[in-house]
């Protein structure tokens, strides 16, 4: 029996969506299908060999109009893995700057016979505006401000991998919302499993919807700190700020990064946990982000175990519907 057919059977579960575009409109028991795929894919990176047939024959695209470390070359490493074809796309140096817009890029590259695409664009929705003009699987590997998805579950995973249980589950996310599109992938997921979302920073880095979101807003880092299970530290995206939003960035650590004499005050279990890329020194001190408390780096390790579950899965629904 194929590693394919043992998981279906243990799950029970029909993933029909053949593009992952966010996390607000999965169920739950869609995020926890992920996970669970993701438990079939986890020790694929001890082994001696670390190549599963599932992709075989597959071309994957990463069609980057961002920069990126992490997403771009764990999407790529999880689909080599997956023993799938990778295409590289850097829209520096592409037909882009010429003038070429983002529908007829998509569409010639669909030309050469791509089967995924892994998108990642500075305007919010353009991941969306593919799904409609392509037949490729689309995945989001963060779209504007808007989501963030596959960090959202890598966060997730991090969080369960800990042994944590999500119902009641005070988690903190801390810094530049306002510009942060892994803060919403989280705060739908979470809310989903039964977490209590907190955002925690200075009013003009909340995100001017803050009030419409299922969270409870904070401007006091310590007095919520103590509660806390889980705090998310958040880089500030000083390249998408227009006008000052803090008197200094000084000013911003004093009251809102995570140091080592903050940390005193919190549970001696606090998960601590970073998207990267880090600001060291200014949203978190080193002695935190490669402390004992810090997942930081297995959320790293986490997002390829979680890139393999998403992109088995798109490829699943994609099967599934041309077989339909
Ligand atoms: N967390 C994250 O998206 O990092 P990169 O920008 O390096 O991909």
């Amino acid at each position: 029996m194929s590693q394919e057919q043992i998981k279906d059977e243990e799950t029970q579960f029909i993933w029909t969506r053949k593009h992952l575009l966010g996390l607000r409109d999965l169920s739950k028991e869609e995020l926890l299908h992920i996970f669970e795929t993701a438990d079939g894919f986890s020790d694929l990176s001890q082994r001696t060999v670390k190549k599963a047939p599932v992709l075989r024959g597959k071309l994957v695209v990463n069609l980057f109009f961002e920069d990126s470390t992490r997403t771009r070359s764990s999407f790529s490493l999880a689909a080599s893995r997956l023993s799938a074809d990778v295409m590289e796309f850097t829209a520096k140096s592409s037909s882009i700057s010429k003038g070429e817009t983002l529908r007829d890029t998509a569409r010639n590259l669909e030309a050469m016979g791509i089967d995924i695409v892994i998108c990642r664009h500075s305007a919010g929705g353009a991941p969306h505006l593919l799904s409609e003009s392509i037949n490729a699987c689309i995945v989001n590997a963060g779209d504007g401000y808007h989501e963030h998805p596959t960090q959202g579950l890598l966060d997730l995973y991090t969080i369960r991998e800990m042994g944590r249980s999500f119902e009641g589950l005070k988690v903190a996310i801390v810094g530049d919302i306002a510009h942060s599109r892994v803060a919403r992938s989280n705060i739908w997921a979470l809310n989903k499993l039964g977490a209590k979302v907190f955002l925690v920073g200075p009013p003009t880095l909340m995100p001017s919807a803050a009030s419409q979101l299922p969270v409870t807003i904070c401007h006091d880092f310590d007095e919520i700190l103590p509660e806390l299970d889980v705090v998310n530290m958040l880089r500030i995206q000083f390249e998408r700020i227009k006008s000052h939003a803090f008197p200094s960035v000084r000013e911003y650590s004093r009251m809102f990064a995570l140091t080592g004499k903050r940390m005193e005050r919190a549970k001696s279990d606090l998960i601590v946990m970073h998207p990267g890329p880090i600001n060291r020194g200014v949203e978190i001190e080193s002695n935190v982000a490669d402390g004992p408390n810090s997942t930081i780096l297995r959320q790293v390790t986490n997002g390829v175990t979680i890139r393999m579950a998403v992109l088995y899965l798109v490829n699943q629904a994609a099967v599934a519907e041309r077989e339909a």
